[in-house]
């Protein structure tokens, strides 16, 4: 029985998808004009940031993907492709939330329109995302990776670890904390 590789960025999603669960609750609370805590949404930008895009895609795009392409899977026109296009965009979006929340954390009216279209935008674009990788990409993985890979994978998963070794912690507990309001 081979290494599971796939599992570790799973648990990874489930973080994750607690954070737009957040995202996507507080964007229709702007959108009723019923919340105005701007510092969720630049903490939001933060965990996304850092959680998602520097600690767990970096584990899928400097680790995963490589392996995969390594052992076959074309890099042009295939899902690798379209995950690194999704990556791209969600990069984006985020930039798009960040102003806007920056824009009215400053006291300038006007921003909650670009915040939720972004946020929600946002939001959608990685729950597909995720559904895809956690039902398309990451079986088809645990399936072509030869067991010879695996071993170095999960080394390579856990010096990326070690390089943010708070980021768990700490983004745990910031989902918490806003899961707790
Ligand atoms: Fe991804
Ligand atoms: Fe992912």
């Amino acid at each position: 029985m081979s290494e599971n590789v796939t599992q570790v960025m799973m648990d990874e999603h489930q973080l994750i998808l607690r954070m737009i669960t957040l995202v996507e609750q507080n964007s229709a609370r702007v959108r009723n004009n019923d919340f105005s805590d701007w510092a969720f949404f630049i903490d939001a930008v933060d965990f996304i940031r850092n959680y998602a895009d520097r600690y767990h895609h970096a584990k899928e795009e400097d680790v995963l993907f490589v392996e995969l392409v390594k052992n076959g899977m074309p890099e042009k026109s295939s899902p690798i492709e379209a995950m690194l296009m999704e990556h791209d965009q969600g990069r984006a979006l985020v930039k798009g939330m960040e102003s806007a929340a920056l824009t009215l954390q400053a006291g300038e009216p006007g921003g909650e329109k670009e915040l939720v279209e972004n946020a929600e935008a946002y939001a959608a674009l990685l729950r597909g995302h995720i559904q895809k990788e956690d039902t398309i990409l990451y079986p088809l993985s645990e399936r072509v990776l030869p067991g010879g890979v695996r071993g170095r994978m999960l080394r390579a998963y856990e010096e990326a670890d070690r390089r943010m070794a708070d980021a768990e912690p700490r983004y745990r507990t910031m989902v918490e904390r806003y899961e707790a309001v």
